[in-house]
């Protein structure tokens, strides 16, 4: 049933028209019928001198309603009708911007044909990140008001610009402080007494001072240096072509034709899939919604290494204070200078100011006393990978944190159980872990515990947004999500080393499909020694493979101190930073392999490459779910694409799975379990995998009912 979403009101002689479609006042079918119902209604009153449109709620509207994209074939047509009626009403129209105007909500800003803005509004158009072009006319209006140059630049990169710019570049008319609709009233009272002409942004012409002569060029042939399976970027550049070369009318039926290309392409549907994972993450099945949660309002970080000095930066810079306890007074030193260092260096960048570095600085404290602790809400370890170390570090923070601080453990491969255990209280106590760079990576991996409390989970999950991580929850296992879906990546890329593959061969074909890096090359900048040291802690506890080739490669390499970039050698030699093939590296697999007893090929393709690395990952992931080790297949994408490069416009592992068909995926598994033997169950396909694969049904179709069955 329709909604209303759309108010009018009329003051004098004004008629004040309100869309409130919380949360972010999405232009949804209900918005666009409610808005026509109103114009009409206007259109047929001649008291009405003038329209002020605004929005309730948070934000002006922030585009069309994304989830509407799946059915949408092309842009409904309402969309037009709409902005017809508005752009032909023959009276002025003033849009009131606050929040995100954004997508098809400026594009309607534009129709219009004033528009004032507070002083904290944006605007953007930034269908880009999902994979479309602005198929509101934004392509058209955008450059006859700003130039081409500028649209072409806010078009490809999907920026939000805040409201001084966009009033600087001619996007908006004023700029107003204090009550908004009251200063678009006032502003439209002022139009009207001057006697302004209805200006119509699809009236004018694109500057052409704005246009230099290989504007368009320049822009095809930066796109065609950094290749990417966006399909909008390309159909982008030529809309605002033809906005410079083509009669409205006719740029806005090129407009209409490229967006509908991109809105039937996967790759767009992997984008918006991608949009809404993420967002979905921070929703934790089985919890009370509006939870009261724990404040934290001062941090402490356990260890100043590589990881905790980037930890500690992502909350200072979100103005959390913190203080960083080191076992010794060198490495504390040397963990605050690295972090001083790399806020200088963004300051050079011109990222921040010299005072910002001041204020960053002071909110982060040094220590070598626990009892510093004492009054933090959470604190982090971040000291070596070594069970014990932690577990001493645990019994000690026991002794001095108060009662409801919550404890958060960086391990990658330890089990939070056990700290929880040493710690004592036990539903204090998770993981929170970080990837490297910790101040950079986007992903947060919360591991929660068998005990850990709902509260402590949702706020963390929370906190994490506050610092501008995107959190995925994870269950208690090895790697947790995203190690344990690359332990099995790795392996099967090693194992292509000794049947005769090079580094150069994986790791081509592996970024062939969009990942910025191959296994190889990743290793390398991780430290070959870093993962072999895992692999020799894994074998000390018993929890290896029996398989004697498992990880030969990385061990060798490491007992020859090939590091990877760290020592210039490792899978690679290097010049500088750059990877070069080394032929010791091919003799080193090939004496492996013949001790191993593995047949040298010569026919490895680049679609083996692909499917081998990339299916027992899949596989992997379908464990993963049916452990209820993951809540969603989304947030398992939402894990490869923010830690570890997985191409988004591929959706996620998931999701491109799903494309790729499971009945498929499953086939070939069992293709390479004939061709490689199975004797170590590396090919032994997940139930999860098989009864979706015969039901003929995706990741996508599972219901929350058969996921939440699986985490209980
Ligand atoms: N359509 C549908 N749902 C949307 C949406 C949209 N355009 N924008 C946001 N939402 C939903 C989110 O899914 C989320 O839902 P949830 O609470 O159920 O998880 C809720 O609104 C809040 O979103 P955020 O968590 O992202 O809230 P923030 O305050 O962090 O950010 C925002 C607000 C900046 C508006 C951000 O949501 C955003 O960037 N939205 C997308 C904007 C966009 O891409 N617009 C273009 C759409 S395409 C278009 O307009 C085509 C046109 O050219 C024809
Ligand atoms: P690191 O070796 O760079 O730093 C560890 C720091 O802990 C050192 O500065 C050391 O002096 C300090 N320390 C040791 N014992 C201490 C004690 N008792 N009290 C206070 N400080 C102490 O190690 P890194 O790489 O920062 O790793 C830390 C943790 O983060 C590990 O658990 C690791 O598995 C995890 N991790 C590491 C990632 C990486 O890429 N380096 C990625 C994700 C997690």
């Amino acid at each position: 049933m329709e909604k209303n979403r759309v108010t009018l009101e009329k003051r004098g002689t004004f008629a004040l028209v309100c869309v409130d479609n919380p949360p972010v006042n999405a232009i949804s079918r209900d918005v666009r019928a409610g808005l026509i119902t109103v114009l009409r209604q206007i259109a047929v009153d001649p008291d009405i001198a003038a329209i002020i449109l605004y929005c309730a709620g948070r934000t002006f509207i922030a585009g069309a309603d994304i989830a509407e994209f799946a059915s949408m074939q092309p842009l409904a047509a309402d969309i037009h009708e709409l902005f017809d009626l508005i752009e032909n009403c023959g009276r002025p129209v003033v849009a009131a911007l606050h929040g995100t105007a954004l997508g098809g909500g400026l594009e309607l800003a534009l129709v219009c044909n004033f528009r004032v803005a507070l002083r904290s509004a944006r605007i953007g158009l930034p269908e880009v990140r999902l994979g479309l072009l602005p198929g509101g006319g934004g392509t058209q209006r955008l450059p006859r008001l700003a130039g081409a140059k500028t649209a072409l630049k806010i078009i490809l990169t999907g920026v939000q610009v805040p409201a001084d710019k966009a009033l600087a570049l001619g996007i908006i008319d004023e700029v107003v402080d204090g009550d908004l609709l009251e200063a678009a009233i006032a502003y439209t009272e002022r139009v009207l007494s001057a006697g302004c002409t209805l200006r119509r942004a699809s009236a004018l012409s694109v500057n052409p001072d704005s246009v230099s002569a290989d504007l368009f060029k320049q822009a095809r042939q930066a796109l065609a240096q950094r290749p990417n399976g966006n399909p909008a970027p390309a159909r982008i550049i030529t809309c605002v072509e033809a906005a410079v070369t083509q009669p409205f009318e006719q740029g806005m039926a090129t407009e209409q034709r490229l967006f509908a290309e991109c809105l039937r392409s996967p790759a767009s549907a992997a984008l918006r899939h991608r949009f809404f994972a993420e967002r979905e993450v921070t929703k934790i099945p089985g919890l009370v919604v509006n939870l009261p949660l724990r404040p934290i309002q001062r941090v402490g970080v356990v260890g100043a290494g590589t990881m905790g000095g980037g930890i500690a930066m992502n909350f200072v810079n979100a103005g959390i204070p913190v203080v960083i306890v080191e076992a010794s007074q060198a490495a504390l030193d040397r963990g605050l200078s690295i972090v001083r260092k790399n806020y200088e260096a963004t300051a050079a960048k011109g990222r921040i100011t010299g005072e910002q570095i001041k204020q960053y600085m002071g909110r982060l404290s040094g220590s070598l006393d626990y009892a510093d602790l004492a009054d933090c809400d959470l604190v982090i370890e971040a000291v070596f990978e070594d069970m014990e170390l932690k577990k001493r570090v645990c019994a000690q923070l026991s002794k001095i944190c108060k009662p409801g601080a919550i404890i958060a453990s960086n391990t990658s491969t330890l089990d939070v159980d056990v700290l929880a255990e040493a710690y004592g209280r036990s539903a204090n106590v998770l993981g929170m872990h970080f990837f490297s760079p910790a101040n950079v990576m986007r992903l947060l991996e919360v591991v929660r515990g068998a005990k850990t409390a709902p509260d402590v989970l949702a706020t963390v999950v929370k906190l994490a947004r506050t610092i501008g991580k995107v959190p995925v929850v994870s269950g208690m296992c090895h790697g947790f999500i995203g190690n344990r879906m690359a332990e099995s990546y790795l392996r099967e890329s090693e194992r292509l080393l000794l049947e005769g593959a090079t580094p150069q061969q994986v790791d081509a074909a592996v970024q062939s499909l969009g990942m910025p890096m191959g296994p190889f090359r990743m290793l390398d900048m991780a430290g070959v020694d870093v993962v072999a040291k895992v692999a020799l802690e894994q074998g000390k506890n018993g929890l290896l493979p029996l398989d004697p080739c498992y990880q030969a490669v990385v061990l060798k390499l490491m007992e020859l101190g090939r590091y990877g970039q760290k020592s210039g050698r490792g899978f690679y030699r290097y010049e500088g930073r750059t990877p070069m093939a080394d032929p010791i590296v091919g003799k080193i697999c090939t004496e492996l392999a013949s001790r191993h007893g593995i047949a040298y090929r010569d026919d490895i393709s680049a679609q083996e490459i692909i499917e081998r690395c990339f299916y027992p990952l899949i596989n992997e992931a379908a464990k993963i779910l049916e452990e209820g080790i993951a809540y969603r297949p989304g947030d398992i994408d939402v894990v490869w694409i923010n830690g570890y490069g997985f191409p988004d416009y591929l959706g996620g592992p998931l999701f491109w799975a799903d494309t790729l068909g499971l009945a498929n995926i499953a086939a070939r598994i069992d293709h390479y379990a004939v061709q490689l033997g199975n004797a170590y169950g590396y090919w032994h396909r997940a139930a999860l995998l098989m009864r979706l694969a015969d039901q003929g049904r995706g990741f996508s179709d599972l219901t929350a009912d058969e996921l939440n069955h699986a985490h209980g």
